[in-house]
C-alpha cells in the first residue's frame, strides 16, 4: 500500500486572521487533514522578520492557535505546533543555505514586495524562503496547501531540495504546492488582494459590529438599484460565492443580471451567510480561550510529533554532508 501523503502548511502570526487567510489557506489545509498525515504550524520565526514586539508576537501566536482550533483543526489528526518549538528547523536552514544560490532568493517577489512596503532589508527577510524550505523539507512533506502568493516559495523549496539531493545524495522528498483555484485570491474591501498589510481585511473573529461594518464597506461600482449588474466583476459577489451554496450562487447571479437588486441587499445576504458560518466557530473559540492549558497541551504534543519527523530528516542530512 502506498504510504500516507504528508501535508504541511504554516501561517505567520503577524496580524489578525481574515477571510483571505481562511478561504485561501486555513480551510483547505484543515480539509486536507482527512487525506494524509498533516502538520500545521505557527510560523513565529518567520513573523520575527517583520514584527519586533515581544508582547504582540506572544498575543498574535496565541490568537492564531485559537483561530485554527476554532475553525476545525483536529489535533488528533494534525500535528499543530509553534515553529520555534522545533529547533531542528533552524539547523536544517543552515544546511540548505550552503547550497541555495543567491539568484534564487533575489528573484523572489515576496522579498521585493516587502521592501517596497517599507520593511527593512534584513538578512532574515532575504533568506526567509530558505527557512520556509526547511519547514517543508524537515517533515518530508508531499503537499503544501497555500494561497497563490506562496507558490514561488514552494518552487524555491523544490529547487533547493533538488540541488541538495544532487550534491549530497537523496535526502529530501520534493513537495508540491496545493492551490485551490476557486479561492486562490480573495478580494479585500477595496478589491485588491485581501491582506493584513493593505488594511483591507474582513477579520474572522473581530468584534461583531466592526466586522459587519467592514462587510458594508466593500467597494462596488456606482450603478443604481434598477440597473443590470455583472456578478463576475463584483467584489461583494466574489465574497458571497465563497460561502453560498451552488443554488444560492445561481439565484443571486440571476438577480444581478435581471436588475432591481441593490448592492446593500447583497452585502446583507453576505453578512447573514458569514454569521451562519462563523457564529458556531466563534462560540468554540470562546470556549477554547477559557482553557489555556488545553491549547498549551495541544501545541506541546504537536511539537513532539513534528520534532520526531524533523530529527529523522536532520540526521540524514547531517550524515549526507559529513557532520555525523
Ligand atoms: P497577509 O497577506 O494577510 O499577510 P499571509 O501572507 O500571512 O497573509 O498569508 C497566509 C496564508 O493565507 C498564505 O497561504 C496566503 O497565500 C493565504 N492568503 C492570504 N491572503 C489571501 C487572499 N486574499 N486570498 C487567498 N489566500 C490568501
Ligand atoms: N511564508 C508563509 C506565509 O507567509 C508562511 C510559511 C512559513 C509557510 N513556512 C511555511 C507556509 C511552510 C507553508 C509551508 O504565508
Amino acid at each position: 500500500m502506498a504510504s500516507k501523503k504528508r501535508i504541511l502548511s504554516g501561517i505567520q502570526p503577524s496580524g489578525q486572521l481574515h477571510l483571505g487567510n481562511y478561504f485561501g489557506m486555513m480551510k483547505p489545509a484543515i480539509e486536507l487533514q482527512e487525506q494524509g498525515e498533516a502538520f500545521l504550524f505557527i510560523a513565529d520565526y518567520h513573523a520575527l522578520t517583520s514584527l519586533h514586539d515581544a508582547g504582540r508576537l506572544r498575543q498574535l501566536a496565541r490568537d492564531v492557535a485559537l483561530d485554527f482550533l476554532a475553525c476545525g483543526l483536529d489535533p488528533a489528526k494534525t500535528a499543530f505546533y509553534r515553529q520555534s518549538d522545533v529547533p531542528e528547523v533552524t539547523e536544517l536552514t543552515w544546511l540548505l543555505s550552503i547550497i541555495c544560490p543567491m539568484g534564487l532568493l533575489e528573484r523572489c517577489h515576496s522579498y521585493k514586495d516587502k521592501l517596497a512596503k517599507g520593511l527593512a532589508a534584513s538578512h532574515g527577510l532575504f533568506s526567509y524562503p530558505v527557512l520556509m524550505a526547511a519547514d517543508i523539507l524537515a517533515v518530508q512533506s508531499d503537499w503544501v496547501p497555500v494561497g497563490r502568493d506562496q507558490k514561488q516559495h514552494v518552487e524555491v523549496t523544490r529547487d533547493i531540495a533538488q540541488r541538495f539531493n544532487h550534491t549530497f545524495g537523496d535526502v529530501f522528498r520534493l513537495p508540491e504546492p496545493v492551490i485551490r483555484d476557486d479561492v486562490a485570491l480573495v478580494p479585500g474591501l477595496d478589491g485588491q488582494k485581501m491582506s493584513k498589510s493593505y488594511g483591507n481585511t474582513i477579520e474572522l473573529f473581530g468584534p461583531l459590529k466592526a466586522t459587519r461594518q467592514q462587510v458594508m464597506r466593500v467597494v462596488t461600482d456606482s450603478k443604481s438599484l434598477e440597473e443590470v449588474k455583472d456578478p463576475e466583476t463584483c467584489n461583494v459577489f466574489a465574497l458571497y460565492r465563497l460561502l453560498a451554496s451552488p443554488t444560492q450562487q445561481a439565484d443571486m447571479a440571476a438577480r444581478y443580471r435581471a436588475g432591481g437588486l441593490g448592492y446593500g441587499e447583497v452585502k446583507k445576504a453576505l453578512w447573514e451567510l458569514m454569521e451562519a458560518h462563523f457564529a458556531p466557530l466563534r462560540a468554540r473559540r470562546a470556549a477554547l480561550e477559557a482553557d489555556p492549558d488545553y491549547v498549551a497541551d495541544v501545541l506541546a504534543a504537536g511539537a513532539q510529533r513534528a520534532r520526531a519527523a524533523a530529527r529523522e530528516t536532520l540526521d540524514r542530512a547531517r550524515h549526507a554532508v559529513g557532520l555525523d
